[in-house]
């Protein structure tokens, strides 16, 4: 019998294969391999290895943070980071007298690892010669279960291929992790486990550790069986910190042994569960079913998540990674996250970039998820929601009124950004001003409103939805000020997303006045919470006002407010990026290309050489340009005009072309944006980005930062390119909008979207137009619009053809 299968087509849109062992490919593996449920995930390191140059294993418990100081730079800072909980996976072998094995120890003689999408499952197939010549041969395959998100399991198949022998296994839990995966942060506090202890009861061992300031308790619980043979011989060996299981096995030559290691992974933060999460995770893995029947339980529940979430791209490359991030965003955000309190961290739950953190990224992963699962995105808005109060007191603290969302959020929604961050290029700490990126409140209120439109979810709108939306408007009508002279209202003092501007050159205090982003964004806000009040019955209405003591005279400085925000332009009409960047200089993009190469991020590059990009028209990501990402031209053009400005047919594509040859695209959110807003001007560059931001993990664009993390705003922007951009996907005025535009690499597109109370919207788009149909049921009709009025689809199983100017059944 062999453990080795056929090699598997590279083709396949639902599978990712590794040949090879490459330790330096190991990190950006481990991220892209890495397996989750929403509740928990674990980078897909090699089972035997240790976190040292190649490998970095981290398991990471969605919402488990804790808090450390550090000295750093002659001052004492303070990070919170998501916790590298023990690791659950150790498991290695080794023939009578011969070493554990590792693959840098042997000679390898094939070595693979792949990835199925489908059923969620990573595998590793193998063969190694030691030095006495022995050849063994062995299949393994794990799964972090999507049925039941506190359990995991291995499988390791062992075939001695030439020699008969004692083989040992051991499994083991290691509680002796820290956060160590990210260079830039060596320097700062990592050891976040304490209370470390272990036991053993028979063939069950468990490891226990609590964190260092949150107190939060794991508890790992672990289970190893060998199957095919009898066992000769079984015992625990326990060390500081780690607990494992040594099974002895006879095999003889060309036999084959099964050992599977099943885990339980429960915290002190989960409900349900009584106070001691040992104990539940010792009984859970007790009671836990066999490999099998865990994979059959596990694909079930990815076969169901599929059927919500497919999105058919023609095949092809773009179609395997559309596939993998799907799998990487549900498996960061799933079903299992409902009942959890827990936001969208900007790198998953795959590494510790961004120390796990929740940003503006929502933006990009939220407006695709409230077409497919609701019901997850409206847990992800109450994490914001139970973080209210921290936001209203944080906009106290600057003298506002309402909410000022963290620019980075973790377990209590205080501001979690960094005070001081490293530059690898020029090794300097250095002062971080980003916690001046107000507009993250803006996110939010947009992802309200856009998952109020998908769902009419009137309830949330009324109550918790409500809540957030007109405190965050409410706090940017107390932060802008109002300038009789131009009979305008200025914001000063804030950051754009484009990070390379943060201060005027030689201020001495940072910020910005009057960025274009945050001041069209906040007047469309305060227009939506306007929209709010008028769109609930009068007794809601009431009694959402009173929820937030809104005062009577309020509605009326939103509406003034909304209408007279200042937006600079630039004299051509181009909308500037914030007061005075017309004044800053240009930047010799291909002077700088040709020095250094990759100039990404531009401003590690400049701070080395003791310049800045403050300096110069150079930004990180899209900025201004963000504005045309979120909201249609239609929609924008009602804006500008509410606003008294000018917004002709012309400020668009003029404003896209002068900022896209002044982007570095140091973010890799940049192409989305770009990918997005290039999409009906010009469909072959908006392709060439999407392309990009295709690639942007898979590849690792941003040279080495995957391997610390998926980006997965990035990921579900690929996704959201494809549901809403290429088909034009709008949600306004109860009304879904579609205009198709399709780049020349895609063929169609096909997908099933929740509208409403509709489950299962079918939708295709195709060079001829848009094919829409209802199954049938009860519920009332939709109402949808291609270029013309809009015309009701009934749910009677029918399909309709709609092309620009004509529709048909
Ligand atoms: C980007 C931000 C983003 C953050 C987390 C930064 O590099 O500039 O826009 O929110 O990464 O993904």
């Amino acid at each position: 019998m062999r453990a080795l299968p056929e090699r598997p087509l590279t083709t396949d849109p639902w599978r990712v294969g590794y040949e090879g062992f490459k330790p330096a490919e190991e990190r950006l593996r481990e991220a892209l391999c890495t397996l989750g449920n929403g509740y928990f995930a674990t980078r897909g390191a090699a089972p035997e290895a240790n976190a040292g140059n190649a490998h970095y294993p981290g398991t990471y418990v969605g919402g488990c943070y804790d808090r450390l100081p550090s000295r750093i730079a002659g001052r004492t800072v303070v990070n919170e980071d998501l916790v590298n909980v023990p690791n659950w996976l150790p498991l290695t072998f080794r023939a009578q007298n011969g070493d554990w094995f590792a693959p840098e120890r042997f000679d390898l003689l094939d070595y693979r690892q792949e990835l199925d999408l489908r059923r969620g499952l990573l595998s590793r197939w193998l063969r190694y010669r030691d030095a006495a010549g022995r050849v063994t041969e062995v299949a393994q395959c794990r799964l972090v279960s999507m049925d039941d998100p506190h359990l995991a399991a291995l499988q390791t198949t062992i075939r001695a291929e030439n020699w008969s022998g004692r083989l040992e296994i051991r499994s083991g839990l290691d509680t002796r992790v820290g956060n160590r995966g990210v260079p830039r942060y060596r320097g700062l506090a990592s050891e976040h486990l304490t209370a470390r202890s272990t036991g053993a009861d028979r063939d069950l061992i468990w490891s226990d550790a609590m964190t260092a300031t949150s107190a939060v308790r794991i508890a790992l619980a672990c289970r190893t069986v060998v199957h095919d043979t009898e066992t000769a011989h079984g015992e625990t060996r326990v060390q500081p910190g780690w607990i494992a299981r040594h099974l002895t096995v006879a095999i003889d030559r060309d036999e084959v042994v099964t050992v599977e290691k099943v885990v339980a992974l429960h915290t002190s933060r989960d409900r349900a569960d009584g106070p001691a999460p040992m104990v539940t995770a010792r009984r859970a893995v007790a009671r836990a079913p066999d490999f099998a029947e865990l994979r059959e339980r596990h694909r079930l529940a990815w076969a169901s998540l599929w059927r919500r979430a497919r999105l058919d791209v023609g095949g092809g490359p773009a179609q395997r990674t559309v596939n993998l991030h799907l799998f990487h965003l549900l498996q960061t955000v799933s079903p299992h996250t409902v009942d959890l309190d827990v936001g969208v961290p900007a790198r998953g739950l795959h590494g510790e970039a961004y120390r796990g953190h929740v940003f503006w990224d929502e933006l990009f992963v939220l407006p695709f998820l409230s077409l497919r699962f609701p019901e997850v995105v409206r847990a992800l808005l109450l994490y914001r929601w139970r973080r209210l109060p921290a936001a209203r007191r944080a906009a106290r603290g600057v003298g506002r009124t309402g909410a000022m969302y963290p620019w980075q959020s973790g377990s209590d929604g205080r501001e979690e950004t960094q005070v001081l961050h490293l530059n690898p290029s020029s090794g300097r700490w250095l002062p971080d001003n980003s916690h001046l990126q107000r507009h993250v409140g803006l996110a939010i209120a947009y992802n309200i409103w856009q998952y109020y439109q998908a769902t009419g979810d009137l309830d949330f709108l009324a109550g918790e939805g409500g809540e957030m939306l007109l405190e965050i408007a409410r706090f940017w009508a107390s932060a802008a000020t109002f300038d009789p002279p131009t009979d305008r209202y200025d914001i000063r003092g804030v950051m754009g997303p484009d990070e390379y501007h943060d201060a005027y050159p030689g201020a001495a205090t940072p910020g910005l006045d009057n960025n274009a982003y945050t001041n069209v964004m906040a007047a469309w806000t305060l227009w939506r919470a306007l929209d709010l009040l008028d769109l609930l019955p009068l007794r809601r209405r009431k009694r959402l006002c009173e929820r937030v003591a809104l005062a009577e005279e309020e509605p009326a400085r939103f509406d003034h407010v909304s209408r007279r925000l200042r937006v600079i332009f630039h004299q051509d009409g181009v909308i500037s990026q914030f007061d005075g960047y017309d004044q800053l200089a240009e930047f010799d993009w291909e002077g700088y290309q040709s020095r250094y190469g990759d100039i990404r991020r531009l401003d590690r590059v400049l701070e080395a050489e003791g310049d800045t990009t403050n300096r110069y028209k150079a930004s990180k990501q899209a900025d201004v340009l963000m504005l045309f990402y979120l909201l249609s031209a239609d929609e924008l053009r009602a804006l500008f005009a509410r606003l008294d400005y000018r917004f002709d047919r012309e400020t668009i594509p003029k404003t896209v072309s002068y900022y896209l040859t002044r982007t570095s695209h140091g973010s890799t959110l940049s192409a989305v944006v770009h990918a997005w807003v290039l999409a009906r001007s010009d469909r072959l560059a908006s392709w060439r980005f999407f392309l990009e931001a295709l690639d942007s993990d898979l590849h690792d664009v941003q040279g080495g930062t995957t391997g610390e993390g998926i980006h997965l705003g990035a990921m579900a922007g690929t996704l959201d390119l494809a549901q809403r951009c290429y088909t034009g996907l709008e949600l306004r005025g109860d009304v879904l909008r579609l205009a198709p535009a399709l780049p020349p690499g895609l063929p169609g597109l096909a997908m099933e979207l929740r509208y409403r109370d509709h489950a299962s919207v079918r939708l295709r788009a195709g060079p001829d137009g848009v094919r829409i149909s209802l199954p049938p049921s009860a519920l009332p009709p939709i109402r949808v619009a291609l270029g013309d009025g809009p015309v009701s689809i009934l749910p009677a199983g029918h399909t309709l053809w709609l092309r620009p100017g004509r529709t048909k059944e």
